[in-house]
């Protein structure tokens, strides 16, 4: 088989890019390792940003979206047993954030690409990637027992963080920069109604807690555990009692969540990484296959849209007139974007959870720097400005 672009992984990094090269005439295959119902199911974040909200509905998944997601206009931050809104139209001009969760979004860009996109194979496992540095490089994949290959003029590695296309940049060409943390999230998916209307981020000196939603029957819940946590020493009457402990304010001491069956429950860990550079030859990485960032920003799923964004871009000039500058800049275009939000993720889980060794002093410093953004309204803005994010590079 040949193709214009070969897609290493049907995530939203790889499923948004085959829309928009559909779109732009481009041609492309998608080759995903698992299968369909195992990829619609997984659960992830739920956190869109304007920037990728408008390239869903450019890629005409837009229409589900625009009746089920949720336009959240702030978030509140609880610290010190107090409460705070952050007002993001107010501090950054009218933007806003849309919750619709990340698997929505898979499955509606599934359902596209099935029905009028290019080929998008479920059960194909890429094992490697020949000729990187030569005019066509071809992807080798295991489809139905058959080892099979595709010849491309472009490879893009969507295969996540455990993918195989970064390795297509030999390894004394790339440079890796990793922070790992000492503490995870249990995430459980609940049957109750949120109380809240916002998001809701608590520091505690119990640890962090996190309250979002994925409907207005059904919460979506985060606690700070420590790493190694087995899901199985976590009942459902401790989960929620520890929610509440977490969430706990001195205005509002009988402030409860609701609560209701707990369907799924599981560990997350917490990693910043970064991959330089996101390009080798005609092999370039995008998503979480070139950058990894803890939760706490609500970035992952925003930045694999905005490399998507602009390699779209850059491989339709290049079929149109021949110019390879656009691609040729890829990787230093992403990758200043992809700081800015590796530092904001940094220190948005740096700053409201709770290192078990830190020290009372650290632990004060945390609860000054959130009392700067209740307080100023350029700290406010600061942090308005990253979460709802920062303009796509043009
Ligand atoms: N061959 C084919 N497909 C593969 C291979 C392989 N060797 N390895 C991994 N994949 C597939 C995975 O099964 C997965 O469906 O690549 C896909 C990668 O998808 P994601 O991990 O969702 O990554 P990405 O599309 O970049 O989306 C980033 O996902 O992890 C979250 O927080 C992150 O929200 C962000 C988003
Ligand atoms: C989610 O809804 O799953 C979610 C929201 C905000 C985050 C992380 C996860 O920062």
């Amino acid at each position: 088989m040949h193709t214009t672009v070969g897609i290493i992984g049907g995530g939203p990094a790889g499923l948004l890019l085959a829309r928009l090269l559909h779109n732009a005439g481009v041609g492309s295959v998608v080759l995903e390792r698992r299968d369909r119902a195992y990829v619609e199911q997984r659960q992830r974040a739920g956190i869109l940003e304007q920037a990728t909200v408008d390239a869903l509905r450019e890629a005409g998944a837009g229409e589900r979206l625009d009746r089920e997601g949720m336009v959240h206009d702030g978030i509140e931050l609880r610290f010190g047993r107090r409460s705070h809104r952050i007002d993001f139209p107010a501090l950054t001009g009218g933007r806003s954030v849309m919750v619709y969760a990340q698997t929505e979004v898979v499955k509606d860009l599934i359902a596209l690409q099935l029905s009028e996109g290019g080929p998008l194979l479920f059960g194909a496992e890429v094992t490697g990637i020949d000729g990187a540095d030569t005019g066509s490089p071809v992807v080798r994949y295991l489809h139905e027992g058959r080892a099979e290959t595709l010849t491309c003029d472009y490879v893009v590695g969507c295969d996540g963080f455990h993918g195989v296309a970064r390795d297509a940049v030999p390894a004394s060409c790339r440079t890796t920069y990793e922070r790992t943390y000492p503490y995870s999230w249990l995430g459980v998916l609940a049957e109750a109604p949120p109380v809240y209307d916002e998001l809701v981020y608590a520091h505690s000196e119990r640890g962090f807690a996190l309250a979002s939603m994925r409907s207005p029957s059904v919460s979506r819940l985060y606690l700070q555990v420590p790493n190694g946590t087995d899901p199985g020493d976590w009942s459902d009457a401790r989960v929620w009692d520890e929610l509440d402990a977490r969430f706990a304010t001195d205005a509002d001491p009988g402030w409860k969540l609701e609560r209701g069956p707990i369907t799924s429950k599981s560990v997350l860990p917490m990693r910043s990484h970064v991959t330089e550079p996101m390009r080798h030859g005609r092999v370039f990485l995008a998503g979480d296959a070139a950058h990894i960032v803890p939760p706490t920003g609500a970035k992952g799923l925003n930045l694999a849209a905005a490399d998507v964004i602009v390699l779209a871009r850059a491989l339709a000039v290049r079929q149109e007139t021949g110019s390879t500058g656009l691609l040729d800049s890829y990787s230093d275009t992403c990758l200043r974007r992809v700081w800015r939000a590796e530092h904001f993720s940094s220190f948005m889980t740096t700053t409201l959870h709770t290192d078990p060794a830190q020290s009372a002093f650290e632990t004060r410093l945390q609860l000054a720097q959130l009392d700067r953004v209740a307080t100023s309204a350029h700290a406010a803005a600061e942090l308005a400005e990253n979460y709802t994010g920062l303009p796509l590079p043009r």
